[in-house]
């Protein structure tokens, strides 16, 4: 088998070992798909700044995170279904970033629950809340949070409603997963996984055992959130949610200007830029664009954190140059799981790490701390007219 070099590679390991309705969860964004394609595009574009001649032998990649020491400006993403792309899906990413040096965050609709992987790593967590129509049932996932000792609650903003992603229509996507006429096929291709998931304890919402009606009743999962999140979300509850969960708060899912002056103001410790992987409004612009903006806004009220398609370093460095302290991965460690388990994910964060390294060093930068805008190359550069460059 050939080398893996990148992201990519896990991501094609990924597709030919899960099944397609669940590679496809990952990959795939909603409606036409045009946010999720801007913010690649827009993160490929930003030129960064080639130097040379500057001393790079003493590189440090090491930051703080919500004042925690970080081995690099990274954390892993709160991700839906992870148990569902390896056996213990969860367990396994929590240790890989243990291992790591970087943080964790465990989604609301995780297969493995919160005592699960706390029962299965050392250090603390990141806990992500969805907010369902029965607030004591939400009320009850943040005390469970607290009791797991979780060092931050995420909550999302972004997804009172869901928006619908095409494919997971038409792959029947459900939870537990079902074996259907129509997808045996792809599952008696992917025996390992089959092994694991199907036939593992792990298969359905870990936190939420008892709300899914019938126990192991099959469910879509838009039909589910459709049911249970609550759409009347609104600042008002930021407020409830800071008088029952006395930790460091992350606010996830700023991506306008007016959003973002109001979210600086709710007390949260940290903000994360992100349209939600482009996964719920199509046609909001890219993260990447918005970042600048927000970072300027929040100004030192709030940490920074970004996500939205985040697949390199390279990518990594440019989100720190335009004012993130740090980068969130939910697809690029879905597909390292998908690909390898613990080791998988493990992969991801090094490729991550060792790009971020030496496009540090090729911009003639030692210290991830002093990363700003001076690491970037001038936007109309990198699009010369032909005739610019052909002609001397
Ligand atoms: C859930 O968070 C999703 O994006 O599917």
């Amino acid at each position: 088998m050939a080398a893996i070099t990148n992201v990519a590679d896990l991501r094609a390991i990924a597709k030919r070992k899960v099944p397609r309705a669940i590679f496809d969860y990952a990959d795939r964004g909603s409606y036409d798909e045009i946010t999720i394609d801007a913010n690649r595009r827009d993160l490929r574009a930003i030129p960064l700044r080639q130097r040379v001649m500057i001393d790079v032998s003493d590189r440090s990649l090491a930051t703080t995170i919500l004042g925690e020491p970080v081995a690099m400006p990274l954390a892993i993403a709160p991700t839906g279904l992870t148990g569902l792309f390896h056996g213990d899906g969860e367990i396994l990413g929590a240790r890989a970033a243990q291992a790591a040096g970087i943080p964790f965050a465990l989604s609301t609709v995780s297969i493995c629950s919160i005592e699960d992987v706390a029962g299965a790593v050392d250090k603390p967590f990141w806990f992500q809340l969805y907010v369902m129509r029965d607030r004591g049932f939400a009320a009850s996932l943040v005390e469970r949070a607290k009791a797991a000792g979780c060092s931050a609650l995420v909550l999302t903003l972004d997804l009172q409603i869901q928006g619908q992603r095409h494919r997971d229509i038409k792959n029947g996507l459900s939870v537990p997963p079902k074996l259907t006429l129509a997808n045996a096929v792809d599952v008696m291709l992917k025996p390992a996984w089959a092994y694991k998931v199907l036939m593992g304890k792990r298969r359905s919402f870990g936190n939420l055992q008892d709300r899914v009606p019938g126990g192991d009743s099959l469910t879509t999962l838009s039909q589910w959130i459709a049911n249970q999140f609550d759409p009347s979300l609104s600042w008002k509850d930021v407020e409830w949610i800071r008088s029952i969960w006395p930790g460091k708060l992350i606010l996830k899912g700023i991506l306008d200007e007016e959003d973002a002056r109001i979210a600086a103001d709710s007390g949260a410790d940290a903000i994360v830029v992100s349209n939600h992987g482009g996964r719920q409004l199509d046609g909001a612009r890219s993260s990447i664009s918005a970042l600048p903006r927000v970072a300027e806004i929040v100004g030192d009220k709030a940490e920074i954190l970004f996500d939205g398609g985040v697949q390199t370093g390279q990518d990594v460095l440019k989100a720190l140059a335009l004012g993130a302290r740090a980068c969130m991965i939910g697809k690029a460690f879905l597909y390292g799981l998908a690909a390898g388990g613990q080791e998988g994910v493990a992969q991801t964060i090094d490729i991550i790490r060792k790009e971020l390294d030496v496009s540090m060093a090729l911009t003639g930068t030692r210290n991830v701390l002093d990363v700003d805008r001076s690491v970037l190359g001038d936007v109309r550069s990198n699009r010369p007219s032909m005739q610019d460059w052909i002609s001397p």
